[in-house]
């Protein structure tokens, strides 16, 4: 009985003591790796921190709920790479935060749609999706074009991020308000996607 397996199981905290103890190991030998792994650590090169446009457009991206339906990280998967382009790495997402890699795929994926498509396509689209692909039961924002920016929000933002080690000058965050004085929502969120994924060369 003594240190037998059942003495374990019938001992609930020292079971619940070895139980912790297995995942962390567990846990350790996964994860201390990566922090040392050149992959996982270092950037993809040409990798800059967002502008303030496009930063303003993930942040529509984020509270319009895009990622309800769309993913961001394609799988290292043939029937993946196949139709979206190189799989995603590590090195791409070092300035998301937070990251929109999600799972749910009501759409297709969206890590390289950057530059498949016109400005004026993203735009129409946009509005009503169903204008360019009649089946598509993806919602229009049509007020994203209506909706200017608000100036005054950036430099906040982007102090934040600067608080999280992202490297923008001081200079940078002042020249932000400028930068996106009179564009609207949907000229930024349309920077945003066109720049999504463009760092990897991909197909065609
Ligand atoms: C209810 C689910 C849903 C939501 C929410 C949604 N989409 Fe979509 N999206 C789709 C579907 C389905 C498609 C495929 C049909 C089409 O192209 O319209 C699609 C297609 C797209 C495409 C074209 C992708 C490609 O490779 O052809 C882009 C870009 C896109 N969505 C961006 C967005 C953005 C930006 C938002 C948020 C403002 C958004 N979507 C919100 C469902 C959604």
């Amino acid at each position: 009985m003594k240190f037998s397996h059942e003495w374990i199981e019938k001992n609930p905290w020292l079971l619940i003591g070895l139980v912790l103890l297995v995942i962390s190991f567990g846990g350790l030998v996964e994860i201390v790796p990566l922090f040392f792994q050149k992959s996982t650590t270092e950037q993809v090169a040409g990798l800059t921190p967002y502008s303030p446009l496009r930063l303003m457009g993930r942040d529509v991206y984020i509270r319009e709920g895009c990622y309800n339906c769309h993913s961001q990280m394609i799988r290292p998967f043939r029937a993946e790479t196949e139709r979206y382009g190189h799989y995603s790495v590590a090195g791409e997402f070092v300035y998301d935060r937070p990251f929109q890699w999600g799972s749910k795929r009501t759409g297709p994926d969206l890590a390289r749609v950057g530059g498949r498509y016109s400005d004026e396509w993203h735009r129409t689209h946009l509005n009503n999706p169903r204008d360019l692909v009649p089946e598509s039961n993806m919602p229009g924002y049509p007020w994203l074009a209506a909706t200017k920016l608000d100036p005054a929000d950036v430099t906040a933002r982007m102090r934040a991020l600067k608080r999280l080690s992202v490297p923008y000058s001081e200079q940078e965050i002042a020249a932000a308000p400028q930068a996106i004085a009179n564009k609207s929502e949907e000229d930024a969120l349309v920077a945003y996607l066109q720049g999504l994924g463009t760092l990897i060369k991909t197909r065609n």
